[in-house]
Order: structure tokens, then sequence, then C-alpha cells
């Protein structure tokens, strides 16, 4: 692929920006089908921003705060995704609640990650409520975004165990490995056209990829 044909992604951030690190690292790759064109934080005080600056990486920040209400705040944000040409939005670390307006703007060219098994543990504290419900394996999703929240045909998951001794920090430490892992790896089969959102008869909506088997091995935890 010549990078002529790389899709243009703008990053939303609102924290420390790791994922958002593990993106920029991967789209390094001349070969890799999408070229990261701009950050944008909804924090001036988020530490991915310096991350992305040290990259080369354009940022900006659209302060939520500064606006009258959630569109007025999205439509500032739109502009900025669009004086750079994005054609896919990733939510990486995005802390805020987006409207179906916006959502739909982006539709099938927006996704996130989300630090669970979806459709299990959709919102915050998702550690601390897997360690609670006490379940032996854990994980991380990366999906299309849909106007429910952390809803939408999912791309790449990935499964990690969960040992007795795990405190929230520990899990949360183990599943962000794997977030790195499976987020640039979305991005690319969503930018190469190999990750399509598909309905079936009932109009339920999956993500199909039309790549090899996997090996049928299972994570089985404990074992
Ligand atoms: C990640 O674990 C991501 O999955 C989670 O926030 C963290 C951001 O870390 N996202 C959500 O909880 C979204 N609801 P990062 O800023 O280092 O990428």
């Amino acid at each position: 692929m010549t990078t002529l044909g790389r899709r243009r992604v703008g990053i939303l951030i609102s924290g420390g920006g790791s994922n958002m690190a593990a993106l920029i690292a991967a789209a390094r790759d001349p070969a890799y089908p999408a070229e990261i064109v701009c950050v944008i934080s909804n924090r001036a005080d988020a530490g991915g921003l310096a991350k992305a600056e040290a990259a080369g990486i354009a940022t900006l920040v659209v302060d939520h705060k500064a606006y009258d209400g959630r569109e007025a705040f999205e439509r500032a944000v739109v502009e900025r995704l669009e004086a750079h040409g994005v054609e896919l939005v990733v939510l990486a670390g995005f802390m805020r609640l987006l409207t179906p307006w916006f959502i739909e703007r982006w539709h099938d060219r927006l996704i996130n990650i989300h630090p669970a098994l979806l459709p299990s543990y959709k919102g915050l504290h998702t550690h601390e409520r897997a360690l609670a419900d006490g379940v032996k394996i854990a994980g991380c999703t990366v999906h299309f975004v849909r106007p429910e929240m952390d809803v939408g045909p999912i791309i790449v998951q990935a499964a990690v165990p969960v040992l007795d001794d795990d405190t929230p920090d520990t899990l949360a430490a183990r599943v962000l490995v794997q977030e790195h892992r499976i987020y640039p790896l979305a991005l690319a089969r969503v930018a190469s056209g190999a990750a399509r959102v598909v309905q079936d008869a009932e109009g339920r909506e999956r993500v199909e990829t039309r790549l090899p088997s996997p090996p049928a091995e299972a994570l089985i935890s404990p074992r």
C-alpha cells in the first residue's frame, strides 16, 4: 500500500494517552493503512498531549467547559477534525459521552476501546466490578461506536486471566498491555476495509473480518 492510500485519523483523548501512543507508534510504519493527523483533548492537562507533540502530531485542546452544552462542544471538535481532513475518529481514553448527532456524523468511522469484554461491564470501574464478581477472565474490546454507551459492533477483543491476588490496578495493567496490541490491529482492519459492519436478517449488526480462523485454543483460567 502506498502512503497515498492511508486513511486520515484523528484521535480524541482525555488522559495519559497510552493507547494513543500505541496507535502513533504503529502508524509510523509507512505500510500501516492509517496515519494519525491530529490529537484532540477535551482537557488541557491531558498527559497524552505532550506525547503526541513529541511524536510530531498536531495537537489541539477543545475544552468542553468552554462551550454551552454538549453539541456546541462537539461542533467545535468536528470543525477541527474536518480542518485536518479526518476520515476516521478514534476514541482513546476519551471520557466524555458523545451525542447521537456526533456519533451518526461518523457512522462506522468512529471506534472506541473499552477495558472489558463487552457486552459485560459497560461503563466505569470495570476492573473493580469484575474482581467483585469473581470472574476468572477479563479483557478489552475495540468496537464501532453507537449512540448507546459501550455498545456497537465488536471489531477485536483480547482476554486475560484474572489472578487470585489481583487488585484493580494489577488487572488494569494486564488488560492495558492487550489494549496496546488490539487497538492498532483493529484500526488497521477498519482503515484497510478488512473489518466491515454487516447486518443479519434480523437487522443485528456484527463485524465481518474475512480473516483466516485463529487456532482453536481456549484461554482457561485458572488452569
Ligand atoms: C484505557 O484503559 C481505556 O480502555 C479506558 O481508559 C484508559 C485510557 O488509558 N477507556 C475507557 O474507560 C472508556 N470508557 P490511556 O489514556 O492510557 O489510553
